[in-house]
């Protein structure tokens, strides 16, 4: 089996992780957790999301975070943009990429942005002219790709239809996301070869959240049939408020301790990386969610 020699990790923790979370995080913390991010190597992190401050208060700071990021170069900025409005605010603040989020299924899409699938790529066209017209790259997230908190299963059929409805308005980059962490290897491969069908395999990501602890195979299974990029979170944080019960994105440190173990370069230091975990918990107060992070840090203390 030959898997990929490098692998693209985006860190969503600023954006999905902090998402999620019940009390609020100043835009401070959130800008000293991307600062230590890029300082760890990560070479794309979603920073935020321009979505309505009433639907998720938690990213309303959206701005001032974007605005007090000291950008490193070679780093790429990323935020979530629902529509023109978002698009509008997000391109204020010069993001390298801007991320339009449909549903494989039809009840999340009203949950989570409250419109159908055919009226969200309505929208999406329009973001995706606006950011063409301003060099802005364009990915796309499909979520519940292979299942729905109120559909339940989902089939790959689904995802090839929105895969190939966000190809057909110029998406550029597709991103097959496991939003409430029920897949398994076999079920996500279905998924991400249905994107296939559109895609280049240069252009599809893997975004699983952890909920049945199926993160890791999961990705084991997309680096199978050559997908190279991948969203982590930083000390597994995240969930997505309108997908109840589902917990945070694999931990990029568990994601980096498996490839750099299978020798595939991620241009990440994993100790800068804990820390950055570290730092973000204690702020939460509670322990990184990721298996190899405590370990490094419980050999640390011994
Ligand atoms: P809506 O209520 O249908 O929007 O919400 P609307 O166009 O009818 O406007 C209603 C109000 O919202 C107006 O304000 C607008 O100005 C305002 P009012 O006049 O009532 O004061 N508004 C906005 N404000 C700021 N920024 C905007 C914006 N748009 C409208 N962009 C909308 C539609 C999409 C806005 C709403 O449903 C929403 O914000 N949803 C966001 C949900 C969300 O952020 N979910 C989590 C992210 S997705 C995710 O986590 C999944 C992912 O990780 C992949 C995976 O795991 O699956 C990406
Ligand atoms: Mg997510």
């Amino acid at each position: 089996m030959k898997f990929p020699s490098k692998v693209k990790l985006v860190d969503v923790g600023p954006r999905d992780g902090l998402q999620n979370e019940k009390a609020m995080v100043p835009a401070a913390v959130k800008i000293e957790l991307v600062h230590r991010l890029q300082a760890a190597g990560l070479c794309e992190i979603e920073v935020t999301s321009f979505v309505s401050p009433k639907w998720v208060p938690q990213m309303a700071d959206n701005a001032e975070v974007m605005a007090g990021i000291q950008r490193k170069p070679g780093v790429r900025y990323s935020t979530l943009t629902p529509n023109m409005q978002g698009f509008e605010a997000a391109a204020a603040c010069a993001p390298d990429e801007v991320v339009v989020f449909a549903s494989a299924s039809e009840a999340f899409s009203q949950r989570n942005i409250n419109c159908s699938i055919a009226d969200s790529i309505e929208r999406f066209r329009a973001v995706v002219e606006a950011a063409k017209a301003r060099n802005i790259y364009v990915r796309g997230a499909i979520s519940c790709a292979v299942g729905c908190p109120y559909e339940g299963e989902v089939p790959p059929e689904q995802v090839e239809r929105v895969a190939r409805l966000m190809k057909g308005i110029g998406v550029q980059h597709i991103g097959v996301a496991d939003t409430i962490g029920v897949g398994t290897p076999v079920k996500v491969q279905r998924a991400i070869d249905a994107a296939l069908q559109h895609y280049d395999i240069n252009d599809v990501s893997g975004h699983f959240h952890d909920t049945y602890g199926q993160a890791l195979g999961n990705t084991l299974a997309s680096l199978e049939l050559g997908v190279w990029q991948f969203d982590t979170s930083v000390a597994g944080l995240g969930g997505c408020p309108y997908a109840k019960g589902a917990t945070g994105n694999v931990a990029t440190e568990d994601v980096v301790y498996m490839l750099h173990g299978m020798g595939i370069d991620t241009g990440i230091d994993l100790d800068l990386l804990v820390d950055a975990g570290q730092f973000i918990s204690d702020f939460l107060v509670r322990k990184p969610n990721s298996r190899a992070a405590t370990a490094l840090l419980n050999k640390r203390n011994a």
